[in-house]
C-alpha cells in the first residue's frame, strides 16, 4: 500500500533512518532539510544507465543505509527503484516527484538503459511505499521541461486508455489525468501555483493509469529516439503519438474526453499542440537511422497495443515521425 502526503510531514519517518538520497543536481535549489543523516547518491544522467545503478546500489550497502528517498523527475525515482530492486534488499521508498510528468512515483516499474537499450525492472516491491506531492518543487522548473513532463502524462493517460490491459479504473484515472491536463495547462505553463499542483496531481493519475495498463506503441517506439538523439522522454513520445494514433485510428471515446468530437479532430489538436509548444523532430537524422530505429522496437511491447503494427508500418510510421 502506498501513503500519499501534500506536505514534508512525512519526512517525520526519516528520523532515526539513514537514508539514501537519490536527486539530482537540482536538489540544492530547493532547501528541503531533513530530519536526521542522509547518504547522497547523485551520480547518474536524467536517462539513468545500469551502471549508475550499480554504483547507487554500492553506495547504499557501503553505509547500511535503510531508507530510500528519492527526490527529482522520473530519471531520480527510477533510479531508486532499480537501486532497490537490484540490491535485492527490502527497505522502503519515498518518492518527492519534482516534476510533473511521468508519474513514476505512482508505478511498480522502473526504465533505465544498458548499451543504449531500454531496460525494464519491474516487482510490486517497487512501488514507492510513500509519495510526497507538492508543487512548490515544480517552481524552479525551466519551461522546455515542464512541457516535456506534461506531455509524458497526456501520452500516459491516452495510450493506458487504448491499451488492451485497461480497465474501469485504469480508464477513470486516465479520465481524470487528461481533464485535469486540459483544464489547467495553460496556468501550469506560466508557472502559476495552481496549475502545478494540478499537474502534478494529474501525472500522478497518469501514473496510477500505467501501473495497471503499461504503455503501448508510442512509448515503445520512443525510447530508441531518446538514446538516439538525447531527447528527453516526454519529447520522443508526444512525436510519435499522433502518428501512432492516425495508424490506428478509432478510439473516439478518448478524443470525447480531450474535447473533441472524433479520433481525427482529436489527433489534429495534438499535433497542433505540439506546433504550439515547439516539440519538434530532431534534426540531425542520418540515412540508417529509420532501421536502427525500426529494430530497436521490442515487440513484447506492442502486444499491449490495440494493433500490431508490422515491421514494415514501423519503418514508415518512423519516417513519418522524423519527417524523412
Ligand atoms: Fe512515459
Amino acid at each position: 500500500m502506498q501513503q500519499t502526503f501534500y506536505d514534508f510531514s512525512a519526512f517525520d519517518l526519516l528520523k532515526d533512518k539513514k537514508p539514501l538520497l537519490v536527486c539530482d543536481r537540482v536538489f540544492d535549489s530547493f532547501e528541503i532539510e531533513f530530519p536526521g543523516e542522509a547518504v547522497r547518491f547523485s551520480a547518474f544522467t536524467s536517462n539513468p544507465i545500469y551502471e549508475d545503478v550499480m554504483a547507487g546500489v554500492e553506495v547504499l550497502r557501503e553505509n547500511e543505509c535503510d531508507f530510500i528517498v528519492a527526490v527529482g523527475g522520473g530519471s531520480s525515482i527510477d533510479t531508486a527503484k532499480s537501486i532497490k530492486y537490484y540490491s535485492r534488499l527490502d527497505l522502503p521508498i519515498m518518492a518527492v516527484p519534482t516534476t510533473s510528468g511521468t508519474g513514476s512515483e505512482a508505478t511498480h516499474f522502473a526504465v533505465i538503459y544498458r548499451d543504449g537499450k531500454k531496460l525494464s525492472v519491474a516487482g510490486d516491491h517497487l512501488l514507492p511505499e510513500y509519495v510526497i506531492l507538492q508543487a512548490e518543487l515544480l517552481k524552479t522548473l525551466p519551461l522546455y521541461q515542464k512541457k516535456c513532463t506534461m506531455l509524458d502524462a497526456l501520452c500516459q493517460a491516452i495510450e493506458s486508455w487504448w491499451s488492451k490491459r485497461a480497465s474501469e479504473e485504469s480508464i477513470r484515472y486516465s479520465k481524470e489525468a487528461i481533464r485535469l491536463i486540459l483544464g489547467h495547462m495553460e496556468s501550469y505553463l506560466r508557472n502559476e501555483a495552481e496549475g502545478n499542483a494540478k499537474m502534478l496531481l494529474a501525472a500522478n493519475f497518469a501514473g496510477k493509469a500505467i501501473n495497471i495498463t503499461t504503455t503501448t506503441a508510442p512509448h515503445a517506439m520512443s525510447y530508441k529516439l531518446t538514446s538516439l538523439y538525447r531527447l528527453p522522454h516526454g519529447h520522443a513520445v508526444a512525436i510519435c503519438l499522433p502518428k501512432v494514433w492516425r495508424y490506428m485510428g478509432n478510439f473516439d471515446d478518448i478524443a470525447h474526453a480531450l474535447g473533441k468530437r472524433n479520433h481525427e479532430e482529436a489527433i489534429s489538436f495534438f499535433e497542433d499542440l505540439l506546433q504550439k509548444l515547439e516539440i519538434r523532430p530532431p534534426q540531425d537524422v542520418n540515412a540508417d537511422d529509420v532501421e536502427v530505429l525500426t529494430d530497436s522496437v521490442d515487440p513484447e511491447r506492442l502486444s499491449n497495443n490495440p494493433m500490431q503494427p508490422d515491421r514494415e508500418t514501423i519503418r514508415s510510421l518512423y519516417k513519418e515521425i522524423l519527417g524523412v
